[in-house]
């Protein structure tokens, strides 16, 4: 079985319930351009992109599950995997690596403790990512934590922010 089938051949969960992609793929049905929208719209919905799911869509839209796999991996809006409740994007653009941005990240990684090559905590509480420049680098280094952007980050007010989160959520 070669990657493209490992990645979209439903037999990781036959149980999920593809009602959602049913209709997604239904109202998008005839459009130009279905794919992108569809995907998104999926990915709203469960979380992220499950394999299954794909193959639905690839089934529904009548494109080839090659076209939808190149789509998932070009595009970084879109993910295999699910992510964790909460996200923390540290830049790694210019700017914010010339500010010590390397620091925060390994740090937050030597913290939060992952397992080889994965980016969300076991329990799925944090995802950790680094991201390229988003265009606030006055403010370098930058680390957004669930959607919040916070600058002029050291590796001490990245953790901080992260013990609150995981504080808020012991209360
Ligand atoms: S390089 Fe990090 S915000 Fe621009």
């Amino acid at each position: 079985m070669d990657t493209l089938d490992q990645t979209l051949t439903p037999h990781t969960n036959s149980e999920l319930d593809l009602t959602a992609v049913d209709e997604i793929v239904a109202r998008h049905q005839n459009e130009r351009g279905a794919l992108i929208p569809v995907l998104q719209a999926v990915q709203s919905h469960y979380g992220y992109i499950p394999p299954e799911a794909a193959a639905r869509v690839a089934e529904g839209l009548k494109v080839y599950p090659s076209k939808i796999y190149g789509v998932m991996t070009f595009y970084t809006q879109f993910y295999l995997k699910p992510k964790g409740k909460n996200r923390v994007m540290v830049c790694c653009g210019t700017a914010c690596h010339v500010k010590g941005s390397d620091r925060v990240t390994r740090r937050v990684l030597d913290e939060i403790k992952l397992s080889d090559g994965e980016d969300t905590t076991e329990d799925r509480f944090f995802t950790i990512e680094q991201v390229a420049c988003i265009g606030a680098c006055s403010i370098a280094p930058v680390v957004v934590v669930n959607d919040k952007v916070h600058g002029k980050m050291t590796p001490d007010k990245t953790m901080r922010e992260l013990r609150k989160i995981s504080e808020a959520a012991d209360e």
